[in-house]
């Protein structure tokens, strides 16, 4: 049993603390009950090493990256309004525009002011664990890897697109997004890849295209023209679906990496 000294005084221990000035008795989770959640699920959450630092208050956005806050204004309405309002966001700009930390800032955000379980997946990296954990000889694939990615209550899925498109991988992916928007999960998404329908004739690439590079490839320099659309990379029925899942949230801009970071630390 607990001493009144351990209990906390904001929630007398039900987890539930009083907003004040609700009509009607408004309650929301208590700063304990976050405080206690929030490291595991930040421990579960999958951000790698090098997007930890990432915060929605570390996100620049004056002066040279004043076209990045609207982005920066989304970001926090998104948490403000979740789980009221569900609808995810597909942030989508050139390299280094600052989509993952955004992403990853919505995430910690989320779980420090909401206690929500996030989770975190590379978009090449989800697909190449899913291929790694398929058994040919039952011909499935180890549930304990998807069952996270299906049933996060949010989920941050990174540079969707980023590799070249096969059935199995457009199949996968929509599997995973069908599923999620079904069970009215939320996902967060980013791309490179502008937003338009397949450039090419069916969607896909043609034999001559065969190549993974393309999209990293070409986006880090912004003045070149990127070789692919978001149609082409996951097909135009799971474009059009994304629509339907989040809102747009347009980040094209300065590579953060190459025009800031440097002019900072010599
Ligand atoms: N507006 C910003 N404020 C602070 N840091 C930023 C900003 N934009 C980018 N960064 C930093 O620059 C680095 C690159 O940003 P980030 O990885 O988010 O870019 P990206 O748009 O996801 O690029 P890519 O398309 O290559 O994945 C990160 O370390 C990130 O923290
Ligand atoms: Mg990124």
């Amino acid at each position: 049993m607990k001493t009144a000294a351990e209990v906390c005084p904001l929630c007398a221990g039900t987890g539930w603390k009083p907003v004040p000035g609700t009509p009607d008795g408004g309650v929301k989770r208590c700063d304990c009950l976050l405080r206690a959640r929030g490291g595991a699920l930040i421990a579960a959450a999958r951000i790698p090493k090098r997007y930890e630092h990432c915060e929605l208050s570390n996100f620049d956005f004056e002066g040279p990256l004043s076209h990045l806050e609207h982005a920066r204004m989304a970001a926090y309405r998104f948490v403000e309004e979740y789980p009221v309002d569900k609808t995810g966001l597909l942030l989508i700009g050139n390299a280094g525009s600052g989509k993952t930390h955004l992403a990853v800032g919505i995430a910690k955000a989320l779980i420090q002011e909401k206690g929500i379980e996030c989770v975190f997946y590379d978009y090449a990296d989800l697909l190449k664990q899913i291929q790694d954990s398929y058994n040919p000889s039952v011909q499935t694939t180890e549930l304990g890897l998807l069952r996270p990615v299906f049933e996060a209550e949010v989920l941050v899925l990174d540079d969707l697109g980023s590799v070249r498109p096969t059935d199995w991988r457009w199949d996968t992916v929509r599997l995973i997004l069908n599923t999620r928007y079904n069970d009215g999960r939320t996902t967060i998404i980013t791309t490179n890849f502008p937003n338009k329908p397949p450039g090419k004739p069916g969607g896909k690439p043609a034999a001559d295209d065969e190549d993974d590079s393309p999209p990293r490839a070409s986006a880090q320099d912004s003045s070149d023209q990127v070789k692919y659309t978001l149609g082409d990379r996951i097909g135009e029925p799971m474009r059009s679906r994304l629509h339907e899942m989040c809102r747009i949230v347009k980040m094209e801009g300065l590579d953060y990496r190459k025009k800031f970071k440097r002019a900072r630390f010599v």
